[in-house]
């Protein structure tokens, strides 16, 4: 029996990891949960996976759900160090990590130290920190196994493959709802628009991100660290159809890729019982169905934050942190309806164009770049907007 701690468990990803266990309940036991603010979600999932510690945002959060809980012999804690200790539980096997943002960085690093399997959804970690993930696990010996959908097609194309016979990996991206809108109207879509995606169902801010295609642009950072890839061995194609997660392309011109239906619960679920797989009861790829692939080049005028992506990915340093700490922001203010679409490359693109880059080796570093970030995307957005 696996012991499993899901970080962000009333998320998206959270929601679904969580029917996969339940599912296979031979195979795994919850032991750990650590949300944000949904206590009554939280609840629910204890009462159905009786967890031994579970993390609220809040002390005043985790009161209540102390109080609703009553008697339940359940610890209840609280804040950034509470869902640290739900990511250290000493009964963890595997923690997956799904909180959104920044706020996932400490208990992902956490989890990490603690040498146990890691099934990584917050790519925003790997793109800040992935110098630093990497080598604390390589003390640690913990295993990260990606769960992004693209990074886990990646992986399976790899896993009899030698490194030094990669000629690149190429991750896929639908386009979002706005792949082909004219141009001149992309600047005009409201946040309900920006949040129809076509093909996913997720969270408000990895949609939006999708929408911009910075999604793509983190993804190609978290690729470069996940898989010790130079930044030009790494690309992105528009894809639709969302099929075809990735491709790596061998050095004697076999291309591998991974398909199949477009379900989060595939790539999470391998992150679990990998090197195995299970019967994950969805349904069969019926390709003679889907009839058509197309695949498209990234149109920068479309997607502008691709091209800074591009920078912060080949510059590395402090960049990548500038580059999320500013999109967070930015997609924030447009999910509040302060910002319009355009201004959140906009805003990016200023704040790194401003950016005087420096080491950022350390969690510390990392953490003062982003919160300065912050400052300076909120100081750009009070002034302007
Ligand atoms: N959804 C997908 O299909 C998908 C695919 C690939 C990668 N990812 C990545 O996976 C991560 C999660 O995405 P998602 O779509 O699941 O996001 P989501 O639906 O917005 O869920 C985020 C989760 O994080 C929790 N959370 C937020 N702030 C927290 C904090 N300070 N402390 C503890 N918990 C906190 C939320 O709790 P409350 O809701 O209780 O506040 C929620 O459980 C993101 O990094 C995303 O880029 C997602």
């Amino acid at each position: 029996m696996k012991k499993i701690a899901i970080l962000g468990s009333t998320g998206s990803i959270g929601t679904n990891t969580l029917e996969i266990v339940g599912r296979m309940a031979d195979e795994f036991a919850v032991v750990g949960l650590a949300a944000g603010s949904n206590i009554s979600l939280l609840h629910e999932q204890v009462r159905k996976f009786s967890p031994k510690i579970v993390s609220l945002r809040t002390q005043a959060e985790a009161a209540r759900l102390r109080a609703d809980l009553g008697r339940l012999p359940i610890r209840v804690v609280h804040g950034p160090e509470g869902a640290e200790e739900v990511a250290r539980f000493e009964e963890n096997d595997i923690v997956v990590a799904a909180i959104t943002g920044i706020e996932g960085l400490r208990p992902t690093v956490a989890a990490v130290e603690t040498g146990v399997r890691v099934a990584l959804a917050n790519k925003e970690t790997m793109v800040v920190a992935g110098a630093i993930l990497k080598s604390r696990a390589a003390s640690s010996g913990a295993e990260i196994i990606p769960v992004d959908s693209e990074h886990s097609g990646i992986f399976q194309c790899l896993a009899k493959e030698r490194q030094e016979d990669v000629r690149k990996a190429i991750l896929t991206a639908s386009g979002g709802p706005f792949f082909r809108t004219p141009l001149a109207e992309i600047k005009d879509k409201t946040v309900e628009e920006a949040l129809a995606h076509p093909r996913w169902k997720m969270g408000r801010k990895v949609t939006i991100d999708s929408a911009t295609l910075m999604n793509k642009g983190l993804e190609l950072i978290e690729a470069r660290w996940l898989f010790g890839l130079k930044p030009s061995q790494l690309d992105i194609l528009i894809h639709p159809q969302s099929i075809v997660h990735s491709l790596v392309e061998m050095r004697d011109g076999s291309t591998l890729a991974q398909l199949s239906v477009t379900d989060m619960r595939i790539p999470i679920q391998y992150a679990l019982t990998y090197p195995e797989r299970r019967n994950s009861g969805l349904s069969s790829l019926e390709l003679s169905r889907v009839r058509s692939l197309e695949f498209f080049e990234v149109e920068e005028e479309r997607y502008p934050l691709i091209a800074f992506a591009r920078r912060a990915l080949e510059t590395g340093k402090s960049l990548p942190v500038t580059l999320n700490a500013a999109n967070e922001v930015a997609v924030e203010a447009f999910l509040r309806r302060r910002i319009g679409f355009a201004d959140i490359s906009a805003v990016v693109g200023e704040v790194m164009e401003r950016h005087r880059v420096s080491e950022a080796g350390t969690l510390e570093a990392v953490f003062v770049i982003d919160r300065e970030t912050r400052a300076q995307t909120d100081n750009l957005l009070k002034q302007r907007y």
